[in-house]
């Protein structure tokens, strides 16, 4: 059964009035010079005058504010993102009403209980691209069938990590009953487990859509016997010790205080040891804890902290058992700083047992 959950999505807007329209052969001056008013516009007539006008925004922009250093940069991002999101689209029985417009599914699928409503021009094209991989699906080197990510939820786009835990999976002798996987994402993990015959996979995660999405994307096969899901902070409702337990956690400090923080990327400074100190009640005497990471933070200078080896040097609770890493190849198409530490970042898998 679908949960019936909140799920993550653009916030409707409603708007006043007085909102502007702009549509081909509006001027494009004034426009801009409305939205950096505070006023918001509404695109009209056919998709692509949207596009237009964002073009636009960005050669304006271009020619008003400085953006060589890095503080302008963010600066012209900001600038960008905010006047941006002031131009926005109508939305009318789920369907975008300007014409030419693409279709995008997660319009029905998120906005059943919203019949009239506007988003932001951006918005909407995060919608279109997500849409695109939902209905795409995306192939993992580790998986058999193709994932079908959800909106709103954090999917691999590297693959050096699950390709680890692969290896491990292989390599592992022990039982296989039960395992919980924190943080389940859109599952690949657990559906790793499970094609490498686990019998029963405990999951979870905070992100309702990665709940919602995964159950839909089981459906009524047998996975959904075998894989069950909590929304949850960190192990949910599953008390029962199992033999082994995955966390592929956030791999960056937070380092700021915004309220709408990515808790796939980011972690705050008690998720670790609170991990740990409820991960030690969960695993059973001869089970396996393991976790992937990367220095992906201390070579982006971001901390010199790894939270991992923090708890083995301190902690009563784990030792090593053993820990694989494997260098990260350069993603392609990324400027040249970016290829300098990605020349050295490396994930790791770390597999720890009870001290
Ligand atoms: C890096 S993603 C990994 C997702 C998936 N396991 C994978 O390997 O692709 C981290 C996941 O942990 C979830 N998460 C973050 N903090 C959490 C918490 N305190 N309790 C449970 N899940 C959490 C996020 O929503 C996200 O889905």
């Amino acid at each position: 059964m679908i949960p019936k959950l909140e799920l993550n999505k653009p916030a409707p807007i409603a708007i006043g009035p007085e909102a502007q329209s702009f549509t081909r052969g509006t001027d494009v001056a004034s426009t801009l010079e409305a939205l950096k008013q505070g006023e918001s516009v509404v695109v009209r007539g056919a998709y692509g005058s949207g596009v237009t006008l964002l073009k636009e925004l960005h050669t304006d922009l271009k020619l008003s504010l400085p953006h060589k250093s890095l503080p302008e940069q963010r600066a012209y991002r900001a600038e960008y993102f905010s006047l941006s999101n002031r131009i926005l689209l109508e939305i009318t029985d789920q369907e975008l009403v300007v014409k030419k417009a693409p279709a995008i599914g997660w319009l029905k699928e998120l906005y059943s209980d919203h019949d009239h409503f506007y988003l932001s021009f951006p918005q909407v094209q995060g919608l279109n691209s997500a849409w695109q991989w939902y209905e795409r699906g995306v192939s993992l080197p580790v998986l058999r069938a193709k994932l079908h990510p959800y909106f709103g939820v954090y999917f691999p786009t590297r693959f050096e990590h699950l390709v680890l835990f692969e290896q491990w999976l292989k390599d592992y002798k022990g039982p296989k009953k039960t395992a919980i996987d924190v943080g389940v994402g859109c599952g690949v993990l657990s559906l790793q487990m499970i094609q490498k015959r686990w019998q029963k996979v405990y999951a979870t995660d905070t992100n309702p859509n990665a709940i919602v999405g995964l159950t839909k994307f089981m459906g009524t096969t047998k996975l959904a016997r075998k894989i069950k899901l909590d929304l949850g902070h960190l192990f949910g409702r599953w008390n029962t010790p199992t033999e082994l337990i995955v966390f592929n956690p956030p791999w960056l400090p937070e380092t700021h205080d915004a309220g709408t923080i990515d808790r796939a990327i980011y972690y705050d400074k008690f998720l670790f040891p609170e991990f740990f100190a409820e991960a030690k009640k969960r695993l059973l005497p001869d089970g396996k804890l393991v976790l992937m990471f990367s220095n992906l933070a201390q070579i982006t200078k971001v901390t010199t902290e790894h939270p991992i080896e923090t708890e083995l040097a301190e902690g009563s609770r784990f030792k090593l058992e053993q820990c694989f890493k494997k260098p990260v190849g350069a993603a392609s198409g990324k400027t040249k700083r970016d290829q300098h530490w990605r020349s050295v970042e490396e994930v790791e898998l770390w597999v720890l047992t009870h001290r």
